[in-house]
């Protein structure tokens, strides 16, 4: 069962895709398109373009692309169906209920079912927590430094030492196997069937922005490997898209976010007033993650621990929030490991200061930089000079490249100038680079030569998208039956549709797939180059040349198709005398 094609192309058009994805990825203007850095590959300079007249997106670094639905597709892993739904929400249009398959019923439902469990589960810890058995937790959090307003709030709770008492209520709400499984609350193996995953450690519950509990994370109490045990990822659980307590600090009134590693500094920060707490949970920032902090605020001070690991997740961090177009600071708790500490320690008036102080995440960079070089030693000190300068040459502003030259020249004794040549070596050094980046979808490579019947047709296509002028002298010609691969028959049926009303338009042809790899050969289409030809007689021939390979390839597969009968052969008659006459014209653009 699909949408009809009028409520997808309504849906679509009620939406701005540069509105949509300015909402997960830091977009920049420049001439007519938007740029900024692809989310779907690692990248440090952007190559991730949003066309607004075309109302689609495409990277030239790893060939994704499509449209706002193919964008939420992939970055917010919805279905077809859910994307549109999305995006149908967003701009207030009601869908048809119809819509919808079987399939999709289910998994909503499922992922309904495993929210439901969730918040039983939590509800099932924190009662745990309060009664006799959770005594010892209790006290584990109170000797931590936690006020019980502080433990309601964040929903502590506690598993007992029974290993199937929460499958047990569980089962008792009505809830089958398979859906308790999909929960990520329980182990399962051959020997012992399927058991509490959490045992006798203290509970922390994670929710996602609208506070619903999408996982857990379990504390032994004292020592004991592992420390922390956390919910797997689940249909409703995606780690490097969540923040654990981002459900509280996006209310905070604060300007800025403290980005920390972990449960209890987030509670401890939030329990001395500092509610724009967050924590990445021990795992490295994601890209997704900065986006999500981009939503709510403009800087990011980061509290990861003092020792050398938390350097290296900061070093990791920052250019992570930076990309994510966030200003980054980073704060320093010496003497103490992490905020927890610190605030158990100094308490809240010093961390303020510490705020305060926060250090530019430029400075701190280069500051660790530093450590690794013998600056007495004028080798070495030319070597730190370079990286400085390759640094700072990596701000996309010249303005921004100023003021941080100015500051490092001061700080470390180089001369100005001297630097600004280095930055400037570099400068051009990323610029060269930039301007030439390496496609991968065969397509983008400018000279490559249309081989074959895929890419005669593709090409096609293509040049039909980005001139639609060539359309009235090419459909005397060709038509969409003559495009045999399945995939460009389709696209050519909505554009021959599209150019005979006059009206281009992407994203309704993008609607007709659903596959991501058929909607990224779209998007390919539409966002590629044709070869640069300079003269117009060039072009003429260039285009003859092609609508003679599709002709040809179109009759070859008409006569191999014995299945169409005389009708059949009636078209390759047809064809051929199309053939013929397109061999003796002149293709002409006037
Ligand atoms: P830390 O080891 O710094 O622990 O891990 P912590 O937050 O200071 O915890 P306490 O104060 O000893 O209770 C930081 C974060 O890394 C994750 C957790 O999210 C933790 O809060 N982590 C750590 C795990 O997931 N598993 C582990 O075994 C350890
Ligand atoms: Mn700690």
């Amino acid at each position: 069962m699909y949408y009809s094609d009028e409520i997808i192309e309504e849906v679509i058009g009620r939406n701005d895709i540069v509105d949509i994805i300015s909402g997960y990825v830091h977009l920049k203007k420049k001439g007519s398109n938007y740029f900024g850095l692809c989310p779907f590959h690692n990248e440090k300079s952007p190559s991730f373009s949003v066309s607004q007249p075309k109302q689609m997106y495409y990277c030239f670094g790893c060939g994704a692309g499509g449209s706002a639905l193919t964008f939420l597709m992939q970055y917010e892993n919805y279905s077809f169906k859910e994307a549109l739904e999305a995006l149908a929400d967003r701009a207030g249009v009601k869908l048809p209920e119809e819509g919808r398959t079987v399939r999709e019923r289910r998994q909503e439902l499922l992922k309904s079912k495993i929210l439901e469990i969730n918040k039983l589960a939590a509800n099932y810890f924190y009662y745990q927590l309060r009664r006799e058995q959770g005594k010892g937790a209790y006290i584990y959090l109170c000797n931590r430094g936690l006020k019980e307003e502080t433990m309601k709030g964040f929903g502590l709770g506690y598993a007992n030492k029974y290993s199937d008492d929460l499958y047990r209520y569980l089962k008792q709400k009505g809830y089958d196997d398979e859906t308790i499984r999909e929960s990520g609350l329980m182990n399962v193996d051959e020997k012992h069937g399927m058991y509490d995953k959490f045992w006798n450690r203290v509970i922390f519950p994670i929710m996602d922005v609208n506070n619903k509990v999408i996982g857990f994370g379990g504390r032994v109490m004292g020592e004991g490997s592992p420390k922390y045990l956390n919910s797997p990822e689940t249909k409703v659980f995606d780690k490097g898209r969540n923040l654990y307590g981002l459900n509280r600090a996006r209310r905070s009134k604060r300007n800025h976010q403290i980005l920390c590693e972990g449960y209890m500094d987030v509670i401890a920060l939030h329990q001395a007033g500092f509610d724009q707490a967050v924590a990445s949970l021990g795992t490295a920032l994601t890209h997704g993650q900065a986006s999500l902090m981009k939503r709510y605020t403009e800087e990011v001070l980061l509290t990861y621990d003092s020792d050398e690991a938390g350097t290296k997740a900061a070093l990791r961090a920052i250019p992570i929030l930076r990309e994510g177009g966030i200003i980054t600071k980073v704060i320093h708790m010496e003497p103490y490991k992490d905020p927890d500490e610190f605030i158990k320690h100094l308490g809240a008036e010093e961390f303020e200061k510490r705020i305060a102080k926060a250090e530019n995440s430029f400075f701190f960079e280069l500051r660790i930089l530093e450590q690794g070089f013998q600056l007495k030693d004028p080798q070495e000190k030319t070597k730190f000079h370079n990286q400085v300068a390759k640094k700072i040459a990596q701000f996309e502003e010249e303005i921004e490249r100023e003021n941080y030259l100015q500051a490092a020249a001061e700080k470390y004794h180089i001369g100005f100038e001297q630097l600004r040549r280095l930055v400037n070596t570099y400068v051009a050094k990323e610029q060269w680079t930039k301007e030439a980046p390496k496609p991968k979808s065969g397509m983008t490579k400018k000279k490559e030569k249309p081989e074959g019947r895929s890419q005669s047709q593709k090409l096609l296509l293509t040049w039909m998208m980005e001139e639609p002028n060539i359309y009235p002298v090419i459909r005397g010609y060709i038509g969409p039956e003559d495009f045999t691969e399945n995939l460009y028959k389709t696209v050519a049926q909505q554009l021959f549709d599209q150019l005979e009303q006059g009206d281009i338009n992407p994203g309704a042809i993008m609607s007709h797939f659903e596959g991501e790899e058929e909607q990224r050969e779209v998007a390919s289409m539409f966002h590629t180059h044709l070869e640069e030809l300079n003269s117009k007689t060039e072009r003429e021939k260039a285009l003859k040349d092609l609508l003679i390979k599709v002709k040809k390839y179109s009759l070859e597969q008409k006569t191999k198709d014995a299945s169409e009968g005389l009708k059949g052969i009636e078209k390759i008659v047809e064809g051929k005398k199309a053939l013929e006459a397109l061999q003796n014209t002149h293709i002409s653009f006037d």
